[in-house]
């Protein structure tokens, strides 16, 4: 009954780049190595295979289109990579504690094990328990022990909360410690559902994705939980590419991840350690040599906007206004024609008579759309 999941967290996925699409496709893969795995794009430092990944603990496996963290003694698969962000999704399992009006009773935990790089999300993640004389405990080492739980109680079956809340009354949730690279969800053993047998003969508590669980009623029947979820519930590891911050980490040339020309390095918000992006106006995967590309910024004037001439630049763009047109600034302002009649006419309108509020109208119509 008890399961452990050495997670050696790994693993692949759709990026989430920035909101800007290239039309060239981006490289994210280490030259020569699989891109994707199914539907998922698998960005370097992860990767698949020997000399794809960027060191231990990102070697991901594909098998039949889905990708799995490396080492894993249950099959925990990778639904999602941020590359950017920093986080992955994948699944963990349900724990769980039964005891039936037939007598047989079961104990049940689930143990997560992460390399140094991958730790439970705490921004991201709840620990979440559903039944009725239930307590669950997450219990983790990030530098010094870390211990959380909650408490559902619902003695009869009137008492549960039938309108999709998680408030203690068939279920509870509890936010998580950060930095927990290994944890044991667990039940207290003064609490078991021998008194709420008939209608709850089980309770389950797991680590998923805040917001993620609705929980029902219909949850706190046998197995309707876990066999809704057989492959586990979605939750989320931050990771990093080392484990110092940035100024510390660009000493060692040889196991610095930001390797990309106009690439840059950034302490992780969300854990210790840091991370790297692409420089403003590059995009891509920065832990690629030549992996940040220049954004050609006219290709995309909804981010980008320019009223005039849009000529791209390494790194930047300009915008111009035609010859004969002018504009205060052709990337806020449209470029109006510039002749000595019209500049008089618009000037008269700026300038003149109080009377003339159409023309007050029009001069600043003539300004940034938004
Ligand atoms: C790929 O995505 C499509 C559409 O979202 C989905 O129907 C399909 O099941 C996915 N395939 C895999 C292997 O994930
Ligand atoms: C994996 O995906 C490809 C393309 O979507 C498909 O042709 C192939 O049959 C899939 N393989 C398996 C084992 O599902
Ligand atoms: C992961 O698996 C590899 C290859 O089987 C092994 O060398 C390595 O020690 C394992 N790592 C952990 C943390 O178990
Ligand atoms: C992966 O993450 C992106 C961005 O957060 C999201 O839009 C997408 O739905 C996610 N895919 C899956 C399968 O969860
Ligand atoms: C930090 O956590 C937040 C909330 O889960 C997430 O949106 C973000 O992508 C994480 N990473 C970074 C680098 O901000
Ligand atoms: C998790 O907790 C259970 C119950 O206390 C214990 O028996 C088990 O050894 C723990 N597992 C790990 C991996 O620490
Ligand atoms: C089941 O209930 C009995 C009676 O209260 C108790 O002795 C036993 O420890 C319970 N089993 C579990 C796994 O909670
Ligand atoms: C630099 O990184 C390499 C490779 O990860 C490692 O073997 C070495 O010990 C590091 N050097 C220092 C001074 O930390």
């Amino acid at each position: 009954m008890a399961r452990v999941l050495p997670l050696l967290i790994v693993a692949a996925a759709t990026l989430l780049l920035t909101s800007i699409k290239s039309s060239t496709a981006l490289k994210m893969a280490s030259p020569g190595c699989r891109e994707t795995c199914g539907n998922l794009t698998i960005p370097y430092p992860f990767g698949i295979g020997p000399g794809c990944y960027y060191k231990q603990g990102f070697d991901v496996s594909c098998e039949d289109n889905r990708t799995f963290m490396p080492n894993s003694s249950s099959r925990i698969q990778v639904y999602n990579i941020s590359l950017l962000g920093g986080q992955i999704q994948v699944s963990t399992l349900i724990a769980s504690k039964c005891n039936y009006t037939n007598g047989e009773s079961t104990d049940g935990w689930v143990s997560v094990f992460t390399t140094p790089f991958f730790t439970l999300s705490s921004k991201a993640n709840k620990l979440t328990a559903v039944g009725c004389n239930t307590v669950a405990f997450l219990g983790g080492y990030n530098k010094r022990r870390a211990q959380t739980g909650c408490v559902s109680l619902c003695l009869d079956k009137e008492s549960v909360d039938f309108s999709g809340q998680c408030s203690g009354m068939g279920c509870c949730q509890t936010a998580i410690a950060p930095n927990l690279g290994s944890l044991n969800i667990t039940f207290d053993k003064s609490f078991n559902n021998y008194v709420v047998n008939e209608f709850n003969p089980c309770s389950y508590a797991f680590v998923a994705e805040q917001d993620w669980f609705r929980f029902e009623a219909s949850y706190l029947q046998d197995k309707k939980l876990t066999d809704k979820y057989k492959d586990g519930v979605p939750s989320v590891f931050d990771w990093v590419a080392g484990n110092q911050p940035c100024d510390e980490a660009v000493k060692n040339i040889s196991s610095y991840a930001c390797i990309s020309r106009n690439s840059q390095c950034f302490n992780s918000p969300n854990v210790t350690g840091y991370l790297c992006s692409c420089s403003d106006g590059f995009e891509g995967n920065p832990y690629l040599a030549d992996g940040c590309q220049d954004i050609d910024e006219c290709q995309h004037p909804l981010q980008y906007p320019c009223y005039g001439i849009c000529s791209n630049t390494v790194g930047g763009y300009s915008c111009s206004c035609a010859a004969g047109t002018r504009s205060k600034d052709p990337k806020t302002s449209v470029c109006s024609p510039d002749t000595a009649s019209e500049r008089a006419k618009l000037t008269k309108l700026l300038i003149g008579d109080m009377g003339e509020r159409p023309g007050l109208e029009l001069a600043s119509g003539a300004g940034a759309p938004w």
